[in-house]
């Protein structure tokens, strides 16, 4: 199959453009586009062959749901059996934008959108380019990341088409993504609202609508940043094709012990890349890593962006290791630290800080 990959304004996307990628999903094809968060890989949610295409262009196994894409709030009802007063306010403050939602699944939903679940995830984008074509579809459409399964989630047309070319018959090209790290898994058929995915919305700002949303105990365990006993499921995803070490701890002793392991590999030959931010750079430069910054430490909106990108550069530098620094883990950076820590396989170095005692 030729893989068609079309620019389109991001902002103000041509009619023309979304109206033929729209013919090719009422069509029951498969479409790859823009949202604010990763591009996605759309099908008409409702038509089960549309779905199927889906799974087989990414090689995603049948048990990993969907998520299903809307533009008007109204479509819910179609979607679900029915409504938590949590989802409107939801909805209300976050929406469009990069929050999914877990509500319960209405029959008109097919079993292979949900993995055989009662339940569905929803979420309305934000991208200009995502809308219209929902609307011009006519229909919700399901989508996860346009990556091939267990590859780094796609931030441009060009990440995209690298992992799926020859596979899809049309990729929408609106640029990179705002975001950069995928939307905000929601769970609101559990007894307190929780987090099973962290993404473009922060915990706080979950928070400060309702109270209670709660984190499950696999990221609570994360984050006081020691090595993880059993990866679960919500280590499985997000693998760089080469593997990568997360360190962590005070900047001091973090970039000594990065330091330290660089040199060790490069004088055994190894082909070392380290992902650092911008107040790191002049330590690495003469340690004969290559080096990738994700910018600025104290911007997470900055590092997440440029996340998937910079482990895909990596990747294609033809590194055999990479070592990632730590982020702070507040607001956006719970996400950023999800995802390194995925990509580490769940494992984190944490060098001594402070004098033993
Ligand atoms: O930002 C995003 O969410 C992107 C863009 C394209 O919208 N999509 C995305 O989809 O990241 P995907 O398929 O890569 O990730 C969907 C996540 C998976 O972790 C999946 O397990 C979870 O959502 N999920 C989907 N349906 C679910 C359900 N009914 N219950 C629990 N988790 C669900
Ligand atoms: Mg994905």
């Amino acid at each position: 199959m030729h893989t068609e990959v079309l620019a389109i304004d991001p902002v103000h996307p041509d009619p023309s453009i979304i109206e033929r990628a729209a013919a090719l999903l009422r069509a029951g094809e498969v479409v790859v586009f823009p949202t604010e968060t990763v591009y996605g890989l759309g099908a008409v949610a409702l038509q089960t062959g549309a779905v199927e295409r889906i799974f087989a262009a990414k090689g995603r196994p049948f048990n990993d749901p969907l998520i299903v894409h809307i533009a008007e709030e109204d479509a819910l009802e179609q979607l679900t059996s029915s409504i938590p007063g949590q989802a409107k306010l939801l909805a209300r403050s976050f929406w469009p934008g990069p929050l999914t939602l877990i509500l319960p699944r209405s029959p008109l939903v097919p079993k292979l959108v949900t993995a055989g679940l009662e339940t569905v995830a929803v979420r309305m984008p934000r991208h200009p380019v995502a809308l219209a074509l929902i609307r011009a579809a006519g229909s919700p459409i399901a989508a996860p990341s346009a990556n091939r399964f267990m590859h780094v989630s796609p931030t441009t047309a060009q990440h995209a088409l690298a992992d799926l070319r020859g596979r899809v018959p049309l990729i929408l090209d609106g640029g990179p993504c705002e975001v950069g790290v995928e939307s905000t898994v929601l769970d609101l058929c559990s007894t307190v609202p929780t987090i099973l995915r962290p993404g473009g919305v922060s915990l706080e700002a979950l928070r400060a609508v309702l109270p209670d949303v709660q984190l499950p105990s696999q990221l609570v365990d994360a984050v006081p940043t020691n090595a993880l006993q059993s990866p679960g499921q919500l280590l499985t995803h997000y693998a760089p094709a080469v593997p990568l070490l997360l360190f962590d701890g005070s900047i001091e002793s973090m970039r000594a012990a990065m330091l330290a392991e660089v040199q060790r590999r490069v004088e055994q030959g190894e082909r070392v890349g380290v992902l650092v931010a911008d107040e790191d750079i002049a330590a690495f430069r003469e340690s004969g890593a290559v080096v990738r910054s994700l910018g600025d430490a104290a911007a997470p909106g900055q590092v997440a962006a440029a996340l998937f990108a910079s482990l895909r550069a990596l990747e294609e530098a033809d590194v055999q290791v990479i070592l990632s620094r730590s982020f702070d883990e507040h607001g956006l950076g719970l996400a950023i630290h999800d995802r390194l820590l995925k990509a580490a396989g769940g494992k984190v170095f944490k060098p001594p800080s402070g004098p033993q005692m």
